[in-house]
């Protein structure tokens, strides 16, 4: 074990982790990092093929970004955001609104993802009480979501292995069954299906509508749920429905926004108008914490009052618009221009369609699902039957070990193998980690007892 790994443990508490694990397990040490590769202290390797945590976008160690964070400390590092403003967080405010959704003219700024979140949730239901609408306090959730884990954004998270322990402290959303093609809700078939998963979404709505604040959903791709990928359809009725019946549509693009899914923001693939979006991660392309809640300006103006003070949205962190993160989104919004990323993107995408595809004749290969860069692989014991592995064959886990060992990152969700890779990625990286990551899950596939070998 490496001397700091082993120092690690004596102190630290890593996030999502069996502490008992790290025994056997430890944390990989890494010292640096370039573009895909983050290395450790004897020049091995790993590609970071899930952008650490879905945040890195122009690659690790990026000399604009750098030089940015490093001019920005020359002249402030931090300042409190309450009567007080700085460039960096103008500028950032004025870009972005530029670039989402053209109803959305209002930003509020925190630090993470799940912060992002609570913010929308507060804000509309405090917007709900500021216009006399005391009543409309529930919030609708699809039940395969995932929005945090701070206790707001956890209560309308789909309830999973992680957060059922939390229940009690959790406040209760009504919950939608997620439109999951591969495990449709309905029992369809995508491709002749008239998106009947929608229908118990609109139930919720039309019986409860009166008194909900917002609808919450990761558009397009529900992330850390397994990487679902579902129809663009879908969400243009979803946001309609809530337009229908009076509630509000906060987008959660914490995951999807900054060229993840081949657009700007996965809501730029349709024609659609939230009430809030919710963004960080690669905002600052992951060199820096920040988090952005932007709303629209009706919503905004309600909150604007000459005397009634309890209209105040009296919410904030104290790294609220920290300059420096705000200086490192500006750098990683220039890079978009400069480097034609989401250019770049779509020209390497055949590659990560088809290279996916490619997995389809392995046995346990279940379902293929790709946007934009973000590939996942479903594995079940039974492609027939879409059974699992029982949960005594972790699977993932197992090819996870496998890829560390051939220099891959591919930290899986339960039996959903996933490619989440920095967009700078190069071809001949994506290549290598499409191919890799085939031999591996042939190699697992061998070693399933009562299957037939590999390819079938
Ligand atoms: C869609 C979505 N929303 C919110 C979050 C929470 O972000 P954070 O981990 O920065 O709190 C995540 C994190 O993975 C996410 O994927």
């Amino acid at each position: 074990m490496n001397n700091m790994a082993r120092r690690d443990l004596r102190h630290i508490w890593h996030p999502y982790t069996q502490m008992e694990d790290c025994r056997e397990f430890p944390p990989v040490f890494i010292e640096r990092a370039k573009g895909l590769k983050l290395y450790d202290d004897k020049g091995n390797f790993y590609y970071d093929t899930i952008s650490s945590w879905w945040c890195n976008v122009h690659g690790h160690n990026h000399p604009k970004i750098k030089r940015a964070i490093r001019k920005q400390l020359d002249s402030l590092e931090h300042v409190l955001f309450a009567g007080f403003t700085h460039r960096p967080a103008v500028l950032l405010a004025e870009r972005i609104t530029s670039v989402a959704p053209r109803n959305l003219g209002k930003v509020f700024f925190s630090d993470n993802g799940s912060t992002s979140v609570e913010c929308a949730l507060k804000m509309s239901f405090q917007y709900w009480r500021n216009t006399g609408r005391k009543d409309k306090k529930k919030f609708v959730a699809l039940d395969r979501g995932y929005h945090g884990d701070t206790v707001g954004a956890m209560s309308v998270s789909g309830v999973s292995a992680f957060n059922a322990i939390f229940r009690d402290l959790m406040f209760r959303p009504f919950r939608a069954p997620a439109p999951y093609c591969y495990r449709c809700p309905a029992g369809k078939e995508r491709g002749s299906c008239s998106l009947e998963c929608i229908n118990p979404l609109e139930a919720i709505l039309r019986k409860n509508g009166s008194g909900i604040a917002a609808l919450i959903l990761e558009p397009l791709v529900m992330a850390a749920g397994g990487m679902i990928i579902y129809p663009k359809e879908y969400l243009v009725k979803a946001a309609s429905l809530a337009k229908k019946y009076n509630v509000h549509l906060i987008v959660d693009e914490v995951a999807t926004g900054f060229g993840r899914t081949g657009e700007m923001f996965a809501c730029d693939y349709v024609n659609i108008e939230p009430d809030f979006m919710c963004l960080s991660k690669g905002i600052t392309s992951g060199y820096l914490p920040l988090g952005l809640t932007l709303t629209s300006d009706a919503i905004y103006d309600a909150f604007r009052h000459a005397s009634d003070r309890t209209r105040t949205f009296y919410h904030g962190h104290t790294y609220t618009a920290n300059p420096v993160s705000c200086a490192a989104a500006l750098a990683a919004l220039d890079i978009f221009r400069e480097e034609d990323t989401l250019g770049r993107v779509r020209d390497i995408m055949p590659i990560m369609r088809s290279g996916l595809e490619d997995f389809r004749d392995i046995s346990i290969v279940g379902d293929v699902r790709h946007i934009g860069m973000i590939g996942a692989l479903e594995l079940v014991r039974d492609r027939g039957t879409k059974e699992e592995f029982p949960d005594g064959r972790k699977i993932g886990l197992e090819i996870y070990k496998a890829g560390l060992k051939r220099s891959l990152i591919l930290r899986p969700l339960g039996n959903i193998i996933y490619f989440f890779p920095p967009l700078s990625v190069r071809k001949i990286e994506l290549r290598y980690i499409l191919e890799t990551t085939r031999s591996l899950i042939m190699s697992a596939s061998r070693h399933c007892k009562g299957r037939r070998p590999e390819a079938i």
